[in-house]
């Protein structure tokens, strides 16, 4: 009976979300309901508290779905509690209908349980009036559970200035979404939320981090291994769910990190973490590292290289040509005495750029009174791709490309390639530039992004925040081969040299 409840939840959501009549609502307010599976595998992460009366709290809560599964869960507690306080929030009023009819229903089942369920539903602004009962500080929760909404925040808005007056300095609602509910925990309250993964590094999250981690203990992070995206099929973008406390959180706290390799939750992979071994304490950026056990090695190994890409001497810079904003009559197939390589992750090929190559987009860009900063000089550069395919085995592809081979004068790098340069122009020694090349291949590296990005995108921050190995040992192993290996020759070229460490 309860499942069958649960399943006319879960579809009444899924009417409120296919209804074309409410498109506008759905894309303005990011209206991307939790499937009642996942909303149920979040509920289980709450922990039973024998107490009489329970506060819940659901902001942005849509058709309460997440409140649905977890009051269906607390009806089959041991012990119930006596009285269920339900408050949600939800800016769209035109889901009313849909949420009453809901919750009418989830009244019904909690009498038949014994419990008394209390609901009121608040159609307003949440990051308002959520801080606005942060600065009350009273009606706290034992219970939150949510989904934000994702969008970005505006420095110059309303919203931005309100959190900041509170001390909430975030990027974007999600961030805002968690951090106005943390704060409405009671002592020792639980807090489940389904979120990107993006906060877990990233500059602009590091004061949401350092808030995160002195205003909660982080009980549990649950990570989707399978790629196949729960609710954006476009964004490539890992989702997690975090399990948190109202308490102190202690360096030797342990995490329990578990991982679903497949959308129905039944195989899943469960390590605890010591809360130091996730975040690191001597790491300024607070990045949160989700990582198994024998893979702090590695992570050990990356962070004893001695040199910072600034101690190298290189730069790292993502392409400047984008192309639809170039004219027209810039960017060419054929070529001319004026026009120069124009270079695109189309071109990557084991190591290497392969220059001209059968392609839709134009192999070649023409200087103009325009574009003419954006053409870097003929050098040798190593270049990264910075969208790599779901179905791609690594994140981080280099190559190198010597434009002395094509022209002896400019080249042009796309927006969707970094380039490695020295002020802006190529980097003198093939050798360093084919060492670094091999290194930015390996599964060291590889690996090390993962541990702190869960996207398919790699940026310029995410380039300049590996280690990398002194100069003299990139040329030398740069000097190791002409073409470049095969993965596995690569490790072991990695593995077995012995880098020397900082002085
Ligand atoms: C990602 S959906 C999740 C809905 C629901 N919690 C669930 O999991 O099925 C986010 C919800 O937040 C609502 N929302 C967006 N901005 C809001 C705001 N500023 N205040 C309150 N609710 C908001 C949206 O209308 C939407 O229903």
């Amino acid at each position: 009976m309860i499942e069958d409840l649960l399943e006319k939840i879960n579809k009444c959501s899924i009417e409120a979300t296919s209804d074309e009549t409410r498109i506008q609502q759905k894309e303005q307010n990011e209206q991307y309901f939790t499937p009642i599976s996942i909303a149920s595998f979040m509920s289980s992460m709450f922990k039973e508290v024998r107490k009489n009366e329970i506060n819940i709290l659901d902001p942005g809560c849509g058709t309460g779905n997440l409140s649905a599964a977890f009051i269906a869960m607390v009806c089959d507690w041991k012990r119930k509690p006596k009285v269920i306080n339900l408050e949600l929030f939800e800016i769209d009023e035109t889901l009313s209908e849909k949420l009453n009819k809901n919750l009418s229903e989830l009244q019904k089942l909690c009498g038949d349980n014994g419990i008394t369920l209390n609901f009121t539903t608040r159609y307003e602004d949440f990051i308002i009036a959520g801080l606005n009962k942060v600065n009350e500080c009273n009606d706290l929760f034992d219970y939150i559970i949510l989904n934000p909404p994702y969008r970005k925040l505006y420095s110059e808005s309303n919203h931005k200035r309100i959190l900041m007056e509170c001390g909430i300095d975030v990027p974007n609602y999600y961030a805002a979404f968690l951090a106005i509910s943390y704060r409405l925990l009671k002592a020792k309250g639980q807090l489940v939320v389904i979120l990107p993964r993006s906060f877990c590094s990233g500059t602009y999250f590091k004061s949401f981090r350092e808030d995160l981690i002195t205003q909660t203990k982080i009980d549990r992070i649950h990570i989707f291994k399978s790629r196949k995206d729960l609710f954006y099929d476009e964004v490539l973008q890992e989702t997690i769910i975090l399990s948190l406390q109202k308490k102190v959180q202690k360096l030797n706290d342990t995490i329990l990190i578990t991982e679903s390799l497949k959308d129905d939750f039944t195989e899943t992979k469960r390590t605890h973490k010591r809360f130091d071994n996730v975040i690191f304490p001597l790491d300024s950026k607070k990045i949160i590292r989700i990582i198994h056990t024998p893979d702090k090695m590695i992570v050990d190994q990356m962070h004893s290289l001695p040199c910072t890409l600034s101690k190298l001497g290189i730069s790292v810079s993502t392409g400047p040509i984008v192309d639809f904003r170039e004219k027209p009559e810039s960017l060419r197939f054929e070529y001319n005495l004026w026009s120069f390589p124009m270079i695109y992750q189309e071109n990557f090929r084991q190591g290497k750029i392969e220059w001209p190559i059968e392609s839709e987009k134009p192999g070649l860009i023409v200087e103009d009174d325009k574009n003419y900063k954006r053409l870097r000089p003929s050098g040798i550069y190593v270049l990264v791709k910075r969208m790599t395919t779901k179905e791609e085995r690594k994140r981080i592809v280099a190559a190198v490309f010597n434009n002395k081979e094509y022209s002896d004068q400019k080249v042009g790098f796309d927006n969707k390639i970094n380039y490695y340069h020295i002020a802006q122009g190529g980097i003198d020694d093939l050798n360093l530039a084919k060492g670094l090349c091999l290194y930015l291949n390996s599964s060291l590296v590889d690996f090390y992004f993962r541990t702190f990005s869960g996207s398919t995108q790699v940026n310029v921050a995410d380039l300049k925040a590996i280690k990398y190995p002194y100069k003299e040992d990139l040329i030398q192993i740069g000097r190791l081969f002409t073409e470049l290996p095969p993965q596995e020759e690569i490790d072991k070229i990695i593995d077995n040299y012995d880098f020397k460490k900082a002085i």
